[in-house]
């Protein structure tokens, strides 16, 4: 068998084009600030891309690159600005932070109906209350998007999710049980993660380990969603040995190509669902 490529860039391309269009009908554009601690390499090429791909749907973006050195206090101080501020529609604060803030305030300072990435406690809540009234992490929305593509009803079917993360792998499992999935969540503490990962019909792998992921762990037919992006001598490289997976897998995303583009378009979309909610209330 050769697995099916799940052009992500596509979807995520026909995704922007048709938010422009919502966009331009908007009474004005919305805003997305963009605050990025420090100078870690991912992450300013990230906070690019997210910058590039607001101005092309017509979403304004506002990046606040702010020193390392900036406190917790002095970060709370400007997230409640921007809380304030009528002419912003979303906030994200770019992760991984410097070690000496603490993550979860600030991400819990974030108002939650600003917070476009998902990650205040009381949007994770609603998701797990599978109230809809909330703001689904980006990555796990793009994954969903990428597998009702090729698939619209998941019911029934083993998924397994490899990697806890709060940013991906647990909402990602309880997107899944929503779809009617039945869920595994596999970790590095997770014994005979091969055997694991066989029992699967949908395999998310999330765990930041170039081409991890062979054939041997793939059931034949099992659909591969690869969230990897690990800069390696050789390019840009997935969790998943692309061409041993595809030898066995029905459907596989590319890296880059796949979830990568989808987690930037999911974000273009949360911030224009913002927009309405601000704007409907
Ligand atoms: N770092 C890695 N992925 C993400 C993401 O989806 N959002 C934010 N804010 N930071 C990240």
């Amino acid at each position: 068998m050769t697995a099916l490529i799940i052009n992500g860039k596509e979807l995520a391309q026909n995704t922007r084009q048709s938010l422009k269009e919502k966009i331009a009908k908007l009474p004005e554009a919305p805003a997305l600030a963009v605050i990025l601690v420090g100078n870690n390499p991912a992450s300013e090429i990230y906070v690019r891309s997210k910058e590039k791909a607001c101005l092309e749907v017509g979403i304004m973006a506002k990046t606040y690159h702010l020193e390392e050195t900036i406190n917790e206090a002095e970060l709370c101080d400007l997230i409640e600005e921007l809380n304030q501020a009528k002419d912003i529609t979303g906030i994200l604060v770019q992760l991984p932070l410097p070690l000496h803030i603490d993550e979860k305030k600030i991400l819990a300072a974030i108002s939650p109906k600003k917070d476009v990435d998902g990650f205040n406690p009381l949007n994770t809540g609603l998701l797990i209350q599978k109230n809809s009234d909330t703001f689904i992490p980006c990555t796990p929305k793009g994954i969903i998007a990428l597998l009702h593509h090729i698939k619209s009803d998941l019911t029934g079917l083993n998924a397994v999710v490899v990697g806890r993360s709060q940013i991906v792998g647990l909402p990602t499992a309880q997107l899944l049980l929503k779809e009617n999935c039945t869920v595994t969540v596999a970790h590095s503490k997770t014994k005979n993660l091969e055997a694991v990962c066989q029992s699967a019909d949908i395999l998310v792998i999330a765990i930041g380990k170039a081409e991890m992921i062979n054939k041997n762990y793939i059931k034949p037919g099992a659909i591969i969603i690869d969230v990897g992006i690990n800069r390696t001598q050789e390019g840009l490289k997935g969790d998943v040995d692309f061409n041993s997976a595809s030898s066995v897998a029905s459907y596989i995303t590319p890296v880059p190509g796949g979830v990568g583009p989808m987690t930037i378009a999911m974000l273009l979309e949360n911030t224009y669902e913002a927009f309405l909610k601000q704007h409907n209330s």
